[in-house]
């Protein structure tokens, strides 16, 4: 447990985090300990890990800093345990299924905006940020899953709002004016207004659109009872927040593994390639059978999640004191169920710091790749990420080809992983 109230915070943030979970796991499997002033449980095995997501999520709760329930929304989601929670997952999550009627249909405008970010990169002329700029292609992904095609005027002011509380999200929480703070929280009052109005102009139109927002305003729970209007726009921001920097980020990793593996994009190439040429050169659009058909591509996809691990850990607190396998965990503990750890450990992925696509040709032990996460709380976006790799990987490889600028090895955080940049392109 280390010293009285700082634990091993110290330890833990002055070295690698890998190498602070791995001596530790060499002695436990499972880790107790204190972060930040929390009694905590760190449990890195595929069965434990099982056991707080799935067959025991009731008995945990997720816990987030009230700083960022405030800027994101109370309302939204991921905050919620129990029927509120369920039933709005089961909402977002069917809305970005792959059906003819929701992700299937978005497929050509998911495309324009791939073509139309890499052009604009490629017309840049010089180094760009990787990263900020497949926030920005996540993000108009997001819109479009959310509101459809949405008005010029409304899609500006709610992307000027959205990356004030983008920036202040890690930012110290205090509300002296003029802080990031403080400007984010200014920032998320008036997305709720923005939010307000669109809502109330599809409510006078009786248009019944098919995206998320749509499904938002037609739901209804077993009682009868709609959402309300705060509730709606907590859920949008929490999508717009869940989906940005993971995706974006997973993004990044893509092009710089591709990049490091010279074979495996040649491979990817070959098989993108194959398709370009039945589109005629790009000139018929990509066909669902086509993105559901490109094993290789699919598999590098897989290998990049699993080795960039963006999200390396959830969090619970355990609502009753809850015992496994003898061991007590306290009621009001901390536990971290640690997706990095699994998905790096050579006892289920052999040579686990290779980037080795060819090793999802066998599927993974159950409950060893969970970059999605597990259960009640598992992502119901995992289909739209993994359109917008597929997508954005046949229009990048066909076309273009890339250089990494500056440093070659490195992670950096921000706060998900990506390579480090030492180059500093004007933004
Ligand atoms: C590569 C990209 C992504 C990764 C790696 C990822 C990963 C995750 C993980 C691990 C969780 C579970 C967290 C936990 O158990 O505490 C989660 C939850 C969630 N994700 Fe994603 N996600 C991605 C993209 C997206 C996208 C594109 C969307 C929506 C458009 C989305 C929406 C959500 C939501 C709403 C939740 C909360 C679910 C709940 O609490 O019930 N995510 N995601």
């Amino acid at each position: 447990m280390g010293w009285p109230y700082i634990g091993e915070t110290l330890q833990m943030y002055s070295m690698d985090p890998s190498i602070f979970f791995a001596t530790k796991q060499k002695v436990w499997r499972d880790i107790k300990t204190h972060i930040l002033g929390c009694p905590c449980v760190m449990l890195a095995s595929p069965e434990a890990t099982k056991f707080v997501l799935q067959t025991h999520a009731h008995l945990f709760k997720p816990t987030y800093p009230k700083s960022k329930e405030k800027l994101i929304g109370p309302s939204a989601v991921f905050f919620h345990q129990g029927d509120y929670h369920s039933s709005l997952r089961k909402l977002i999550q069917s809305s970005l299924s792959p059906n003819p009627n929701t992700l299937q249909r978005l497929v050509p405008d998911i495309e324009a905006l791939a073509i139309s970010a890499l052009e604009s990169w490629a017309a840049a002329g010089t180094v760009i940020n990787t990263y900020h700029e497949m926030k920005k292609f996540v993000f108009d992904v997001g819109f479009l899953a959310i509101f459809g095609r949405l008005e010029g005027t409304y899609k500006e002011k709610l992307k000027e709002n959205y990356s004030i509380v983008d920036k202040g999200y890690n930012s110290f929480p205090t509300k002296i004016p003029g802080t990031a703070y403080h400007k984010a929280l200014l920032a998320r009052k008036k997305l709720g207004q923005i939010l307000k109005q669109i809502i109330c102009e599809r409510k006078e139109n009786k248009v019944l659109q098919k995206d998320l927002l749509g499904d938002l305003l037609n739901f209804q729970d077993e009682k009868g009872q709609s959402l309300t209007e705060d509730q709606i726009s907590d859920n949008i921001i929490g999508v717009l927040f869940a989906a940005q920097d993971t995706t974006a980020s997973v993004l990044t990793w893509i092009l710089k593994y591709l990049h490091d593996n010279p074979d495996i994009l040649e491979a990817v190439k070959a098989e993108q390639k194959a398709i370009y040429e039945a589109n005629d050169k790009c000139k018929r659009p990509l066909t669902w059978a086509q993105i559901r058909d490109m094993p290789l591509t699919h598999r590098v996809t897989l290998e990049s999640l699993r080795m960039a691990s963006i999200i390396s850990f959830a969090f619970r607190e355990a609502v009753v004191d809850v015992e496994y396998k003898g061991y007590l965990i306290p009621k009001g503990w901390k536990v971290m169920p640690l997706f990095r750890n699994i998905h790096h450990n050579p006892e289920f992925f052999s040579g686990p710091q290779n980037f080795d696509p060819s090793r999802f040709e066998v599927t993974p032990k159950p409950n060893t790749f969970i970059p999605f996460g597990k259960g009640v709380h598992a992502c119901p976006g995992n289909e739209l990420a993994k359109l917008e790799m597929l997508i954005l990987i046949h229009h990048l490889v066909t076309k273009f080809r890339w250089e990494v600028a500056g440093s070659q090895s490195g992670i950096q955080y921000g706060p998900f992983p990506v390579p480090r940049m030492d180059y500093q392109p004007d933004l």
